[in-house]
């Protein structure tokens, strides 16, 4: 029998107010924050690394500055969530160890290869765009600090979607060998981005608490479709198609039917067994340990800071 949860907790969800980190919460509640927050900011920090490598190979220098920023700001995203996390009593060595050790997720997307410069076209596009349609809703998060953070990062989300729009904009209106390579990224990333809002409702394990306790404010399939609805139209402006023969408007839903979704590549992925999750990892690892001195360095010197004022 769950313990019955606390009447000020309810009397929060019910006005649709927020909980704060002081407030008395179900023990549940904190602990299935800790797992989303934790996991959102790992997505953020593992997906640095696709764009990352891109970085030094951007045609262009205007193309170089724009992805530096969002890769910078995806950096910050994962720093902000951290901390939100931590409002929890979760520490930052905690969940970082958690990732590192593969205790805790991060997004199934960011196991896929960048094989091209369309690639980060492909994953601005549809990658930020289905996390935008993600993240939205999580504005309204019962839990202040998550819904405060998610304001912010959706605005930077916003200018993510549209670089990577504006990429396979020009490489789709050029020549047929970049239309060629636009439209190749698409067929690669489309699928992995409908998998992305996760299994389907009836086989979700947390939608319904996380939507009882109002965290999670729309159901999987339910977000899935919204992405779906809003993207068929901006694969047309760019001229590109979507790799899905049974895509077809459906007057009488008033949204878009789709093909069925390969659940079991979700799954492997999920599991470990996408094409890069072991290379993800030992890289976020390895930058992690190189990066221990300068771990070191601020510790050392805050203790020389707090010895100097104690004086
Ligand atoms: N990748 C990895 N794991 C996934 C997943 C995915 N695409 N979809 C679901 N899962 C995991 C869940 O974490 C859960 O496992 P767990 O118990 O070990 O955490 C399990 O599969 C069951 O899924 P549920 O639907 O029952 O779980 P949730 O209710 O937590 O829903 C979610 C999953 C929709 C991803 C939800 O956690 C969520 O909305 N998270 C916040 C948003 C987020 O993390 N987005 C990541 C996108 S990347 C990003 O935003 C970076 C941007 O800059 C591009």
């Amino acid at each position: 029998e769950a313990p019955r949860e606390p009447d000020s907790f309810r009397a929060l969800l019910a006005a649709d107010e927020r909980v704060e980190p002081r407030d008395e919460m179900p023990e549940t509640y904190r602990r299935t924050l800790i797992r989303q927050i934790a996991q959102h900011a790992h997505s953020e920090i593992i997906g640095m690394q696709p764009e990352g490598e891109w970085i030094s190979r951007a045609p262009s220098l205007r193309r170089k500055a724009i992805l530096l920023a969002k890769v910078q700001d995806e950096a910050g995203h994962g720093l902000y969530l951290y901390a939100a996390a931590e409002t929890l009593g979760a520490s930052r060595e905690e969940l970082l160890d958690a990732l590192h050790t593969g205790r805790q997720k991060y997004s199934s997307i960011f196991n896929y290869p960048t094989l091209s410069w369309a690639d980060v076209g492909a994953i601005g596009w549809l990658v930020d765009g289905a996390a935008i349609v993600n993240q939205v809703p999580l504005c309204r998060c019962s839990f202040g600090p998550y819904a405060r953070a998610m304001v912010r990062i959706c605005k930077e989300e916003s200018f993510h979607q549209r670089q990577g729009f504006e990429i396979l904009h020009t490489l789709a209106h050029g020549t047929p060998e970049q239309h060629a390579m636009a439209q190749d990224a698409v067929d690669r990333w489309w699928w992995p981005s409908l998998m992305m809002f996760g299994p389907p409702d009836d086989a979700s394990e947390h939608s319904q608490q996380s939507m009882a306790w109002g965290i999670k404010r729309f159901s999987n399939d339910e977000l899935r479709q919204r992405f779906v609805d809003m993207t068929v139209p901006q694969a047309e402006a760019l001229g590109l198609t979507l790799p899905d023969p049974d895509l077809r408007w459906n007057p009488e839903r008033g949204s878009f039917d789709f093909g069925a979704i390969d659940f079991s590549e979700l799954y492997a992925v999920i599991r470990g067994d996408g094409p890069l999750n072991r290379q993800r990892i030992a890289h976020r690892v390895g930058a992690h340990e190189r990066g221990a001195w300068v771990r070191e360095a601020a510790s050392a010197y805050e203790a020389k800071r707090t010895a100097r004022r104690a004086e």
